[in-house]
């Protein structure tokens, strides 16, 4: 079957694009024939988002997602791959847990992988996984501090191992780099705290020591280190100075760019999420760091948890909320208001994920890769409205805020 998309403006060029099971096989100002023509009018087409940083929490905890509702809120959001991260229950840390993932994963409606969780005392686990050279782990993740989870790893010869380990199989690890005690000695100075005290509580001294602590040993090692959720002005500078000096990547989420405390009054805790929403001047460093190329990959962190959940009162309530079905509308916007430019967001939410990741046929729309394509018009605009979600979480941060609409070619 041989379907036509004509008139699409791909690279500011109008072109025609020729899709066979899946896969682009022609570009171009031709049009060759086709079983099945859609004419899109001049609206523009771009590589579906894939995304690193996903909490899809099927298994035990479907009560906050499973693979049917993240894998639809993923094609609603115009997410053609995600990674599923290993902090479920059961969580992703041995071979039979995974095999338990793998099962359920079966469900998705979008392509993805798996990060598997590593601690100091599961290396032998993680490696009978790898053994099998499986195309579908992305990397290793490693929490510095507990998240949603109390996995975590604070002792410098375990890095190491793990570090040994993710270089023997040339995978990169993923970070979640605040530092548990920091964060402990915070938390001991306030009394009765509210989401209010979150950004000091979970200070940014904690993610700015663990984010130095993890290049310093990325660049001793040679490791292949992506930092996620980077969330401060600190780390986007201590990134941008050693760049070039070791293998470090950095992901930023919408929340981190979009967001600062001010949302706080009117979201309280379905703002709470790990790192914190931090403030405007954190805001303008992340654009910057955008700009100049520090910045690799935007991940959305989508954490799903219950409404119930979050209602609760700020120390009871969990960490985290839905991200995918946001993301792409949110920054489509930001280029039509010229804070980047497509080309830019591309590169962010596609083409260095697939690099970083090694997926050959995903990050370009070109001869030979896959067509998982978004198409928009850029005078279509919208607003968010979490109960229109496909996710289970039907609650955002970003509740109202302005979005480019878009439609899923997948
Ligand atoms: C994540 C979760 O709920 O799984 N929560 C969050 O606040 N980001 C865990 C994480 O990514 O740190
Ligand atoms: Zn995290
Ligand atoms: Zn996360």
């Amino acid at each position: 079957m041989k379907k036509l998309y004509k008139n699409a403006l791909i690279d500011e060029k109008r072109q025609n694009l020729l899709v066979e099971n899946g896969y682009i096989s022609y570009v171009g100002e031709d049009a060759p024939q086709a079983d099945e023509v859609v004419d899109l009018g001049g609206k523009t087409l771009i590589p579906a988002m894939i995304d690193p940083h996903v909490h899809v929490r099927d298994l035990g905890q479907t009560e906050k997602e499973d693979w049917t509702s993240a894998s639809r809120a993923a094609r609603k959001g115009g997410v053609a791959m995600i990674f599923d991260m290993p902090n479920n229950k059961p969580p992703t840390v041995n071979l039979i847990n995974l095999n338990l993932k793998r099962e359920v994963a079966k469900k998705s409606l979008v392509r993805y992988k798996f990060n598997i969780g590593i601690t100091g005392y599961n290396l032998q686990s993680v490696r009978e996984i790898l053994q099998e050279n499986p195309s579908d782990v992305a990397a290793l993740k490693l929490f510095l501090a507990g998240s949603s989870n109390n996995e975590y790893v604070e002792n410098t010869d375990d890095i190491k191992r793990i570090f040994d380990l993710s270089r023997e199989y040339d995978l990169p690890v993923i970070i979640h780099t605040e530092l548990q005690k920091c964060i402990e000695k915070y938390a001991s100075q306030v009394a009765n705290p509210t989401i209010f005290e979150h950004n000091f509580i979970r200070n940014r001294e904690c993610a700015v020591r663990g984010t130095e602590w993890v290049i310093d040993l990325a660049k001793e090692t040679g490791n292949a280190v992506y930092i996620a959720h980077t969330s401060t002005a600190e780390e986007i500078e201590l990134i941008r100075r050693n760049k070039d000096k070791a293998r470090i990547y950095c992901e930023i989420t919408p929340h981190h760019l979009l967001l600062n405390e001010s949302v706080l009054a009117s979201a309280g805790n379905f703002a709470k999420v790990n790192p914190p929403i931090r403030t405007e001047a954190d805001n303008r460093a992340l654009w910057q760091g955008i700009a100049d190329g520090t910045v690799d990959v935007i991940g959305t962190d989508h954490a799903p948890h219950t409404l119930a959940e979050k209602s609760r009162d700020y120390a009871l309530a969990p960490s985290g909320f839905p991200g995918l079905e946001t993301a792409l509308p949110l920054l489509l916007n930001e280029v039509r208001k010229g804070n980047l430019t497509l080309n830019r967001l591309v590169e962010l939410t596609s083409t260095r994920a697939a690099e970083i990741f090694k997926i050959p046929d995903m990050g370009k729309i070109a001869t030979s890769y896959r067509a998982d394509l978004v198409v928009f018009d850029w005078n279509k605009t919208g607003v968010v409205r979490a109960k229109e979600f496909e996710t289970k979480a039907k609650y955002s941060p970003f509740e109202g805020m302005e979005i480019i609409k878009i439609t899923q070619l997948y």
